[in-house]
């Protein structure tokens, strides 16, 4: 089975999924580590509750994020990782270390990417008028919210929509999103192939049903 490492930065409900996702008969990964930039991050609870090792490293402690990317390297290979899970983690990670984890590295972001990166995805959806937004796992790159596509899920803004109400939609799609994610990439059916995801198994959908 893959080792995985999953940082977070707070509530871990996409780390919930993967740990659920994790525990199913023939699931091809298993977490070794789950990685919090906050000491006080729920997430971590919910790591301990499954028997999963954790560790807390504050980016405060390191004089620049160079260090503090270090620091996260050296505990993701002492701990036997061969794939790096981004869940929630809110800090941008710098350019040596993004290339040290290339095609090695996955993230979840709320939006229907190359659309809305960053932050406050579902409030600029709402106010940009956009009937659908959705959530993306996809390889990282340098650029924040970047990077060859593995799986995506559609999700209705519907009339009078709070950024609330579609967080809470979108979240529903992000906990099967990253599991099938999770498991394309394991698998190794997920191949980037000049900065695209092709998808080996035919099988295996590119855009999840709702
Ligand atoms: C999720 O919605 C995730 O997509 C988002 O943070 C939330 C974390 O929730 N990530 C980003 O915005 C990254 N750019 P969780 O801690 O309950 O998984």
């Amino acid at each position: 089975r893959l080792k995985v490492a999953v940082l977070i930065s707070g509530r871990g409900s996409n780390l919930q999924s993967l740990i659920d996702a994790c525990a199913t008969p023939g699931f091809p990964a298993e977490i070794v580590l789950v990685l919090s930039n906050k000491a006080d991050a729920y997430g971590l609870v919910r790591a301990q509750e499954a028997g999963i090792a954790t560790k807390a490293i504050s980016h405060k402690a390191y004089p620049d994020r160079e260090s503090f990317d270090a620091a996260l390297h050296d505990e993701i290979v002492a701990a036997g990782a061969q794939l790096v899970c981004l869940a929630g983690f809110m800090r941008l990670l710098t350019p040596g270390f993004v290339a040290k984890w290339h095609d090695r590295m996955i993230n979840i972001h709320p939006s229907l990417l190359p659309a809305f990166k960053g932050l406050h995805s579902h409030e600029r959806a709402i106010a940009a008028g956009c009937r659908f937004t959705g959530c993306t796992v996809h390889f990282v790159r340098a650029e924040m919210d970047d990077g060859p596509i593995i799986a995506q899920a559609a999700v209705p803004i519907l009339p009078g929509d709070s950024a609330d109400d579609l967080s809470a939609r979108v979240l529903m799609a992000e906990h099967r999103c990253y599991p099938l994610a999770l498991r394309l990439v394991a698998e190794g059916k997920a191949m980037v192939d000049g900065e695209i995801v092709r998808i080996a198994d035919s099988a295996a959908p590119q855009e999840p049903l709702l």
